[in-house]
């Protein structure tokens, strides 16, 4: 598998949201993937939808049909939220096929789960990106389903390495970890540059030219711990060098440790992986999510993921098929809605 494989293939997004947009736009910039060989999807809403529009704009081919993009794709990127993966991993199920790689985007959602309710074989991988794929500098990790081709970690590689910096994790249980470290991280960066800019600011800096050097600091800092021999992930000897004895930095390293900035980072941490879990057990507990033996949940039949209860009737809002019979994708706003009714095709009562 070459880097050449990847600009024949052809991708698709379920989901076009912020996550979509910024691989859409990062894979574009790195001319590995055209964007005529790219197609998205989201639902249709009052005023069309927003996403989709801002998408479009590259170039990019939009559809409110998730079974479309299916069609179209080589690659098939589940970018939605956790809890509308109940909804469309069986409305794409009767069109996946063996030329489909499946990557799901979605935190917390297990490979287990999205392969049972895919067909049997199905080739599947879950990665964590990060925003910043949007320029080409996300940092993603990926983990196997137990599907995939020899040739499929490579092409994931040469994918996601478009777009940032990407790894392979093989234990699945630290999956909510890396949403909380590198997922999230991006998050905790702003905080942390902003408030550096406010420092500056309130010292009397311009705002532009604080910015400025506060990234540029973080950047650099951020490199020379690539750099180094730092795989031990203890830096206190870099620290080190910029704390000379009763200078300035030594006052205001103490004033961080102080105020628990180290303490307060871990507990993020820490919190972000446990909400990850948190939301996992929350859609197993959503009518009509696919469960598994291991969930402790009281039903357990495949069959489950086609139950339509009221509460998923009224969260998930989602149209009925329509008339011509085409998958329509749920309606944001609209008044009652219901959910599609689908036959259950052969490769769901597998064991
Ligand atoms: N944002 C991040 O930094 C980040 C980082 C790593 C991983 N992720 C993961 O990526 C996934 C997407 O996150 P996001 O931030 O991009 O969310 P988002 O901005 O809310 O985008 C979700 C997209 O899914 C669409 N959607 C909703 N229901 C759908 C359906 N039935 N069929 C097709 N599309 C549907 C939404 O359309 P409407 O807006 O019209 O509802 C929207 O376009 C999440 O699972 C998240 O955990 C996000």
């Amino acid at each position: 598998m070459c880097l050449h494989a990847l600009k024949k293939m052809k991708l698709g997004f379920i989901g076009a949201g912020k996550v979509a947009q910024a691989m859409a736009q990062g894979i574009i910039n790195a001319g590995e993937i055209t964007a005529k060989n790219i197609i998205a999807s989201a639902p249709r809403s009052k005023i069309d939808n927003i996403f989709l529009e801002h998408i479009a704009k590259n170039g990019i081919k939009t559809t409110h049909s998730n079974s479309e993009v299916v069609k179209f794709a080589d690659i098939v990127i589940l970018a939605v939220k956790p809890n509308v993966m109940p909804i469309i991993l069986p409305e794409i199920a009767p069109e996946v096929s063996k030329k489909n790689l499946i990557l799901s985007f979605a935190l917390g959602v297990t490979l287990r789960n999205i392969e049972k309710a895919l067909p049997m074989h199905t080739r599947v991988a879950r990665v964590m990106p990060n925003i910043a794929m949007h320029i080409g500098q996300g940092t993603s990790v990926y983990c196997l389903g137990n599907s995939v081709r020899p040739t499929d970690p490579k092409l994931i590689r040469n994918l996601m390495g478009a777009v940032g910096y990407v790894e392979e994790l093989q234990d699945e249980s630290l999956m909510d970890c890396v949403t909380a470290l590198s997922g999230s991280g991006p998050a905790y960066c702003f905080m942390i540059l902003e408030s550096l800019v406010d420092g500056a600011v309130m010292m009397g800096m311009s705002r532009a030219q604080a910015m400025r050097l506060a990234a540029n600091t973080l950047i650099g800092a951020a490199a020379m711990c690539l750099k180094g021999n730092y795989e031990n992930g203890s830096m206190g000897s870099l620290k080190g060098d910029v704390c000379s004895p009763g200078g300035c930095t030594a006052r205001s390293v103490f004033v961080l440790e102080k105020m628990g900035l180290r303490a307060a980072l871990i507990a993020a941490v820490e919190a972000s992986t446990l909400r990850s879990k948190e939301i996992y057990k929350e859609s197993l507990g959503r009518p009509g999510y696919m469960m598994d033996s291991n969930d402790n949940q009281s039903y357990s039949s495949r069959s489950s993921l086609l139950d339509v209860g009221e509460e998923a009737e009224n969260e998930f809002k989602a149209e009925a098929i329509n008339a011509d019979g085409e998958n329509s994708l749920r309606t944001r706003n609209k008044e009652p809605a219901l959910l599609p009714v689908y036959s259950v095709p052969d490769h769901f009562n597998r064991a």
